[in-house]
């Protein structure tokens, strides 16, 4: 069994990131700026923008941080979207979600200006992705693709059983995997599905993206696949400062032994989530989409 090192790889792929921001700016351009909307104090959310913007820091990037209060007007916030698309000085922003019920989450993705869509969200930006033209493609599973490519990941023709079919992870991630520059046969496992163990234990991929803390065990995982754990669910913990810590859908140590390569959690997927908001961002400084 191999570790994938989600860690090791970001940090790598973040040195690129800085030589390139260093050439763009000894050539005279302004550094890439992203900018992050938040809404409210939540816990998650709240740490999550502040990795994007320390990320940010790091490469080189500008960063900005809009922040809103949890009773904020949903017509505030469009009004907001509207100048920050309209500011020639930002390359790309996101809305950190989830938001307040109140707030309609697609109505304000769907304000963003596509190409300013560093989160690859909106509706235009899914679409190209499935066509296969060029877009913003969701961080987590462009991180993915960019994982199984830098460890060598033989794809074609393999079978890659994704379990959960969010907008975010699981139904891009399925759209990448059938791409003919990665061929695999995928399947799309979700709460309806019969049979999932028996599914599951017939990937050669399997990525696990259901936010279910440790539903994945020894029994529904082939001897020699290779595991992609996204959960990421925080969990109350005695043993870490900030009282929470992170556990994945895989049950890591019973399942490790069988695979020929795994994420862990946290250090696998997690960063390299990260890493591709700042390569969407130096995207959307260098190109239009
Ligand atoms: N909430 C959880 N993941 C994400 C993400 O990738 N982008 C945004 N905007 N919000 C999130």
């Amino acid at each position: 069994m191999q570790l994938i090192d989600g860690k090791a790889t970001a940090k790598a792929i973040k040195g690129e990131i800085r030589a390139e921001v260093e050439e763009l700016t000894s050539g005279g351009q302004r550094p890439p700026h992203l900018a992050a909307v938040l809404v409210g104090h939540d816990g998650g959310s709240e740490s999550y923008v502040a990795f994007k913007i320390k990320d940010c820091e790091e490469v080189g990037f500008r960063s900005s941080l809009i922040r809103f209060e949890d009773d904020v007007n949903e017509r505030v916030l469009l009004e907001k979207i509207n100048e920050l698309n309209n500011d020639p000085e930002l390359d790309g922003f996101i809305v950190q979600l989830p938001l307040p019920d109140h707030i309609n989450e697609q109505k304000l993705i769907e304000a963003i200006d596509p190409g300013k869509d560093v989160d690859g969200f909106h509706p235009v930006n899914v679409g190209k992705t499935v066509i296969g033209l060029p877009s913003f493609v969701s961080a987590t599973p462009y991180g993915i693709v960019e994982l199984l490519k830098r460890y060598k990941v033989e794809t074609s023709g393999k079978n890659c059983v994704i379990v959960g079919r969010s907008n975010i992870v699981g139904r891009p991630m399925s759209i990448l995997m059938s791409q003919k520059s990665i061929n695999a046969t995928v399947t799309v496992a979700h709460s309806r599905t019969r049979n999932l163990e028996e599914l599951c234990a017939s990937a050669d991929i399997l990525i696990a993206a259901l936010g279910s803390p440790g539903f994945i065990k020894a029994n529904m995982v082939k001897e020699g696949a290779v595991v992609i754990d996204v959960g990421t669910t925080r969990v109350p913990s005695t043993e870490t400062k900030s009282g929470f810590r992170l556990r994945g859908d895989v049950v890591f140590d019973e399942v490790a032994s069988k695979c020929s390569l795994i994420t862990p959690v946290p250090g696998g997927v997690g960063p390299m989530t990260r890493v591709s908001l700042l390569l969407n961002t130096l995207k959307a400084a260098k190109e239009n989409i």
